[in-house]
């Protein structure tokens, strides 16, 4: 017969991304709820390392719902990387005695989450790791959503607005870079909503006069006097990209890197409530004893996954928004 899980750790690691802490409120709150005692884990899996923690209760996460950033601090650990470090994690969840730990974050998170449910098996000690994906980035395999996604969407999208004021009366160019990372999921979703130009992410490769000097032509034979290229971070220099607009048509571009401004910001709907019932999922299947896992959402469903075999799936942009968002700009003429 399993053992009552009486005790589990939650930690915040990566990239913050909004709506980390109503994930950790959720967590926080359903664990207590099912008369579970619950650890902060602070500053990601180097708080595991160094064993710098906080007693949580269903006071500690009062009035966080609502907020960007993550109370539990955040970082990327190198040392969590290596045996060593692993052994110090699990050094500190066994004098804290924890069951389980929660990891909210994205890829590398989850890389270490992996680790560290590998590591516990081969020293025989007992810990369920379960990770809550969340990213900006939106692009994580095993999940069709990140926490944080949508809010970063929403303030890239607010951004561009503004821009778009300013580029419409000096009647400009405006080259905008998104984050993302290796992923084009937030240029994608942003330019379709903001009505880009043209949008240039990693999973297509560039072919600069078809996919930008053609659409600003085309836009501009139209009637259109200003233009939004969306480039995503991993899809090329956006100084560069600025520079050969220039060059191949002499206009002259504005550049504005987005950057950590995405990252910042209340919460939307969306992320508080994902992230509250992955929060709540991850704390049920804990005590289910459902072992190593990820909680996810597929097809709208929130699902839990076996952890090994969650870390190994892929997913793919969906190339028909791709096509979507070519055939809304105003350069559609000879589509
Ligand atoms: O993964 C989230 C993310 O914001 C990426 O979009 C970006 O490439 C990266 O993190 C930036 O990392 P840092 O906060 O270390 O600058």
């Amino acid at each position: 017969m399993e053992q009552q899980v009486k005790r589990i750790g939650v930690l915040t690691s990566g990239g913050d991304a909004p709506g980390m802490n109503a994930a950790i409120r959720a967590v926080v709150r359903s664990a207590v709820g099912r008369g579970i005692d619950c650890i902060g884990i602070r500053r990601g899996w180097n708080g595991l390392i160094n064993s710098d923690f906080v007693r949580m209760d269903t006071s500690s996460v009062s009035h966080i719902i609502n907020k960007g950033g993550t109370l539990l601090y955040t970082a990327r650990s190198e040392e969590f990387r290596t045996v060593a470090g692993q052994d110090k994690a699990l050094a500190t969840c066994k004098l804290l005695g924890l069951d389980a730990i929660v990891a909210i974050g994205g890829d590398g998170t989850f890389r270490g989450a992996l680790d560290l449910s590998r590591r516990a098996a081969e020293v025989d000690y007992s810990l369920q790791v379960v990770g809550i994906p969340a990213t900006i980035d939106n692009d994580i395999g095993c999940t069709h959503y990140t926490i944080g996604f949508d809010t970063a969407c929403n303030t890239a999208i607010e951004c561009i607005d503004r821009l778009r004021d300013t580029m419409q009366s000096h009647e400009r160019c405006s080259v905008v870079e998104v984050m993302g990372r290796h992923a084009g999921y937030l240029a994608l979703s942003v330019g379709i909503s903001a009505g880009a130009t043209a949008v240039l992410i990693p999973e297509r490769k560039l072919d600069f006069d078809r996919d930008i000097v053609e659409k600003i032509r085309r836009a501009r034979l139209a009637g259109t006097t200003h233009y939004m290229v969306v480039v995503a971070e991993g899809a090329g220099n956006t100084m560069e990209i600025s520079r050969q607009i220039h060059e191949s048509i002499g206009i002259d571009p504005r550049v504005t890197v987005l950057g950590h401004i995405q990252r910042g910001g209340a919460p939307t709907m969306q992320d508080r409530e994902t992230a509250s019932r992955m929060g709540y999922g991850a704390v049920q299947a804990i005590a289910e004893h459902r072992g190593n896992c990820v909680v996810a959402t597929q097809e709208g469903r929130m699902v839990v996954l076996e952890m090994e075999a969650a870390l190994k799936m892929t997913k793919e942009l969906d190339m028909g928004r791709y096509r979507i968002l070519e055939a809304l700009t105003n350069n559609c003429g000879a589509l």
